[in-house]
């Protein structure tokens, strides 16, 4: 199939188009490399560095013929987001409408959407599935629930199907596309930049939580697990289905045990210190993802902490300063 791929250039839509690429799609990438990297594009991709706000040449992608659209083009950092909602709703909700345009335009049907555990906020119970309330507590996560619901509209004037994927924290890499956000909030890659004394000492915020060990425990899944559940994700979409799926690892991991799992695999301590909570920081976040493994198929190959921080390592020490462009 013919695949579309925006945010591309990004960590996890250079793994999805890998796969795609490896399971035999020809895949174009729509980036404006506002957060991405150029290095990151396969070069047997056809690259189109172009802003999805831009309608008209959004439009024109879609000539050269397209099957199915992945959107993981959108701006992802919470706190930012609470500080400067327009930007976000801009970029995410204005992006989304300007490539959904394209697509209906082009007779496009398909189309796989990046959402995000940030959709529920803070949960009454855990795991979290599917039907639990959706009550975002940031911009970014009204940015998300409001393109499911957007596409939900869709569906129903004019046929789309859609398939919206919460994801919650995606961590490791493949052999060759890795994370490199700048700046990077997300906790592994600031627990292996602390251990090689690439910055300073890890905050941890807050020890005084109802947890085994008072830390934040959150839910870490695989790059590579995300990978195969979007490609399992196109033949549903193909075969009819829309719908809502939560992807996260089945268990949770606490900041401790992540910063003691860090410290097993790379054989250096990481310096830490206990800060303060942060305000709206729920003390657990579990995905239940037993709607997808029904629906999609789906299994995790690599749920372990320490697999997915040693393939984080790995990419890191071939890339030592992140991606050259
Ligand atoms: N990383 C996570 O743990 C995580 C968790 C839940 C959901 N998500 C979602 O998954 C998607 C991908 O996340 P990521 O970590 O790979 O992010 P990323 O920042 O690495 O990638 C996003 C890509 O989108 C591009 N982009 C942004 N706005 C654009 C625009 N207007 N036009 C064209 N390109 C644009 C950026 O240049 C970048 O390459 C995002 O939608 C994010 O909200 C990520």
């Amino acid at each position: 199939m013919k695949i579309l791929v925006t945010g591309g250039a990004g960590y996890i839509g250079s793994v999805v188009s890998e796969y795609l690429l490896e399971e035999g799609h020809e895949v174009a990438v729509v980036d404006n490399l506002s957060t991405g990297h150029a290095e990151a594009v396969d070069p047997r991709i056809r690259f189109h560095k172009i802003d999805l706000l831009d309608r008209a040449a959004v439009v024109k992608v879609f000539d050269s013929g397209v099957d199915a659209v992945c959107h993981f083009a959108a701006f992802s950092q919470v706190g930012e987001s609470v500080a400067d909602p327009l930007k976000y709703w801009h970029n995410n909700v204005s992006g989304a409408l300007s490539l959904l345009s394209g697509m209906k335009y082009a007779g496009v049907r398909h189309f796989l959407f990046s959402s995000t555990a940030a959709v529920y906020g803070e949960p009454e119970s855990t795991p979290i599935t599917e039907e639990s309330r959706l009550a975002p507590v940031n911009a970014y996560g009204n940015t998300k629930l409001s393109i499911e619901r957007l596409l939900a509209d869709c569906r129903k004037g004019w046929g789309l199907n859609s398939l919206s994927l919460r994801y919650f924290n995606a961590a490791g890499a493949s052999d060759i596309h890795g994370e490199d956000h700048r700046p990077e909030t997300h906790l592994i890659p600031l627990v292996l930049d602390a251990a090689y004394g690439r910055r300073g000492e890890l905050a941890v915020f807050g020890n005084d939580y109802p947890t085994s060990d008072g830390t934040c425990v959150r839910d870490y899944i695989h790059v590579k697990d995300l990978a195969t559940a979007h490609l399992l994700g196109i033949d549903k979409l193909v075969e009819g289905y829309s719908g809502v799926l939560n992807l996260g690892n089945g268990r949770g991991f606490s900041v401790l045990e992540v910063i003691s799992a860090a410290s097993r695999v790379t054989g250096k301590e990481v310096p830490f210190r206990i800060g303060a909570r942060r305000d709206g920081d729920p003390a657990v976040l579990v995905a239940s993802s037993e709607k997808a493994e029904d629906i999609l198929g789906w299994k995790r190959e690599y749920p372990g902490i320490e697999e997915i921080i040693e393939d984080a390592d790995s990419w890191r020490k071939r890339f030592p300063g992140g991606y050259s462009s």
